[in-house]
């Protein structure tokens, strides 16, 4: 088939490669024209693990450009994937999928699926049709599809090829569709549910704001589990045994970060508002999330006293780890928040870099080695596989002092203390 996607971030490279790697012959379009022209010269702009091979493998059926009208010309089926992100007041910034919507009537002059999978608020998909058959479409030449994604970054190629679902939304009177997302997907063995466009809508940040609620559970319980001197991983290892409950998402630290998470819990509370309805959970998912950083701010002030006088090495920028996505990450917060004690950090990461705007005491260093030498506190605040991997006799030579806040619940508190360090968390046992 011939695709046309329009947003060359995360969701939409990872999508162009994965469906050019199934078959397709895609063309993936942006506006932004350095990034066209990066991802032309071979150079895959975000860091997400196996994407540039599998962007280089199948080069021969992958085109990027700017040129919107050749590619929707040419194509049966567009997919949008623009970003949505946040405004100041927690809903959402439709302006980019608006922009692509009113552009598509230009271009559609033979059927076109019209595919969204950028995540947005309920009631947007019924909107595109409304307004491309305002601005003049004929209804029989297109059909608008929502069809979440649900990948995650560091593992989203993995995730689209081995999904374990595909999310259908169609209008009721849509018999044309169904076949066309089934061939776009052929070669991915996952069970479809279909539902309505709005229902698709609906799924897709019940799905976050579910899991951003496991986080700040399990975030919760841990701050229980500090009090009486419990290790929280022990009760959500017990916790997750229960196939009603599940081991998944239940790694308790700083809280969620990235572009999703917080931005679609935001929005769905604003949603609800709309419509008169007091989301409670949504609004206690937030607050727990909001103030995590401080309760481990609060836990190297109880063990360091004065902050203002040490240095703290921090290893971990990115929101998560594998990625060098820095969006939202709880690592740059908690750097943030701690650089205002005056005390001096270094920061390390396999991949991120820390944005530009922090205070004069904080740098960011090339190596771990470099930020843990000399350092009173070393904090781990994103759970890289490398930080876990440190050697520990090592990083007891290279200290000042020796506490390490494991913000991550990350690390092996024997391992750590048998090296002569003191381990320190929240609900750390
Ligand atoms: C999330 C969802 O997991 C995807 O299913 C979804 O498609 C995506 O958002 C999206 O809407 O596009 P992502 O933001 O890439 O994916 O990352 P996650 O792995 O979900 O992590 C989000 C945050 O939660 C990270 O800061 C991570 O460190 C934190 N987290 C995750 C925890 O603190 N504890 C956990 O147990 C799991």
């Amino acid at each position: 088939m011939n695709i046309c996607i329009v947003g060359a971030g995360y969701v939409g490279l990872t999508t162009a490669a994965v469906l050019a790697e199934l078959g397709h012959q895609v063309d993936c379009v942006d506006q932004n024209n350095y990034k066209i022209e990066q991802l032309n010269n071979g150079y895959v702009p975000i860091y997400e693990p196996g994407l540039k091979e599998l962007i280089d493998k199948n080069n021969d059926r992958l085109t990027f450009t700017t040129s919107l009208a050749h590619s929707i010309k040419r194509a049966s089926v567009v997919i949008i994937c623009v970003g949505t992100p946040s405004l100041e007041d927690g809903t959402t910034d439709l302006r980019y999928l608006q922009s692509v919507t009113d552009d598509l009537p230009n271009y559609i002059d033979s059927y076109k699926t019209i595919i969204t999978k950028s995540t947005v608020p309920p009631g947007t998909n019924e909107w595109i049709r409304a307004r491309l058959i305002e601005k003049g479409v004929p209804p029989h030449l297109f059909a608008v599809v929502s069809n979440p994604e649900f990948l995650r970054e560091g593992s989203a190629i993995s995730d689209m090829l081995h999904a374990d679902k595909i999310v259908v939304g169609l209008r009721s009177d849509d018999n044309r569709s169904l076949p066309i997302v089934q061939k776009i997907y052929d070669g991915i063995s996952a069970p479809y549910i279909i539902t309505s466009l709005t229902g698709a809508e609906m799924i897709k940040y019940a799905s976050n704001a579910f899991l951003a609620t496991k986080i700040s559970f399990i975030n919760e319980i841990a701050r229980i589990c500090d009090a009486f001197k419990v290790n929280v991983n022990d009760v959500a290892k017990g916790i997750g045994h229960d196939p009603r409950i599940g081991p998944h998402f239940l790694q308790a630290g700083l809280g969620y970060g990235g572009s999703c998470f917080p931005k679609d819990v935001k929005s769905l509370e604003q949603t609800a508002r709309f419509k008169n309805i007091q989301p409670h959970i949504l609004q206690a998912v937030q607050f727990v999330n909001d103030s995590q950083i401080d309760v481990y701010i609060n836990k190297l002030r109880e063990t360091l006293n004065d902050l203002s006088t040490k240095t703290i090495a921090v290893l971990g920028i990115a929101f998560k780890p594998n990625t060098d996505d820095t969006r939202e990450s709880p690592a740059e917060r908690f750097i943030r928040h701690l650089s205002k004690t005056g005390c001096i950090i270094r920061a390390y990461d396999p991949k991120a870099k820390l944005s530009s705007d922090h205070q004069a005491n904080v740098t960011q260093t090339a190596t771990s080695k470099e930020a843990i030498c000399g350092a009173d506190c070393l904090v781990i605040a994103t759970d890289w596989a490398e930080f876990q991997q440190l050697d520990w006799r090592e990083v007891k030579k290279w200290m000042k002092g020796n506490i390490v806040l494991d913000a991550r619940n990350c690390l092996q508190r024997e391992a750590i203390e048998e090296c002569g360090l003191q381990y320190i968390g929240v609900g750390a046992g």
